[in-house]
């Protein structure tokens, strides 16, 4: 080990914080501002228990599907009620923590919070404040290796969802259709660019050659795969959009735009 490295920590030791003169916390302020604003709106709108569904297009929000509990409008409730309402839990409490859990120990969101909430580091080159570092080998973020599982969840709610757009076709053809739809989209390129599906896809084979379907869609998620990040955040806005938008007609703030029927 050289002299100039602390052997302790295996670091380098040097006194400034980081020899960096690039902007380098630019990108985790803008994760901290987004991540930080899009978590307490989702909050607020999760637990606002109104504002939820539009009978008239049978549009339901994605914050609110699948609909459990017995406080949901019946026709919201494609697959039952049968949570109790009480102000504290949610409509759809049976299927948000997994969603939540599920981006929680995503690849790409673990990087965005530990840079931008832990600052562990907050940038590359750049010293994290915390003195010791045990990376995800202990309670709690060892955790994050359920992130296979979580992903079997979230592309079981993806189909709810999907069954949700569906069926507000039965109405005709309005925009918020078409937000919906495309918000379903949008959750499955997430879903499906997931690091757990590219390795479930492609992973313990040994020769692709023999099996040329399963390669073809490793080649596919591999793909979107490349474009993980990106995905995250703009199904992050799909989200807050869609729910924004049923909101606003069930609020009667607006009129939904038809095109049919
Ligand atoms: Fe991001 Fe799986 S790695 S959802």
């Amino acid at each position: 080990m050289s002299s100039t490295t602390d052997a302790s920590t295996g670091r380098a030791q040097i006194s400034a914080r980081t020899l960096r003169t690039d902007r380098w916390w630019l990108p985790p302020l803008l994760n901290f501002a987004g991540l930080a604003a899009w978590v307490a709106y989702a909050t607020v709108r999760a637990f606002q228990q109104d504002n939820y569904w539009v009978g008239e297009y049978e549009y339901l929000t994605p914050f609110y599907s699948p609909c459990f509990s017995v406080g949901c409008v019946p026709e919201a409730s494609h697959f039952g009620q049968f949570l109790p309402d009480v102000w504290w839990l949610p409509y759809a409490s049976l299927t948000l923590p997994f969603l939540l859990l599920f981006r929680l120990t995503c690849y790409y969101y673990r990087k965005a919070y530990y840079r931008a909430f832990w600052l562990s580091p907050p940038a590359c080159a750049v010293a994290e404040p915390h003195k010791k570092y045990t990376g995800e080998t202990r309670f709690p973020l060892l955790g994050q290796n359920l992130h296979r599982y979580f992903f079997y969840a979230a592309a079981i709610i993806s189909l709810i969802n999907t069954y949700d757009a569906i069926l507000s076709f039965r109405t005709g053809i309005g925009l918020g259709n078409i937000i919906l739809l495309l918000n379903v989209i949008a959750l499955w390129a997430y879903t499906i660019s997931c690091h757990s599906c590219r390795s479930i896809v492609g992973g313990r084979i040994n020769n692709f050659s023999k099996h040329p379907a399963r390669y073809k869609s490793w080649v596919f998620v591999s793909k979107l795969n490349a474009k993980h990040m990106q995905l995250a955040w703009l199904t992050l806005a799909t989200l807050a959009i869609t729910d924004f938008y049923v909101m606003a007609l069930a609020a009667g703030w607006i009129s939904d735009l038809r095109i049919v029927g």
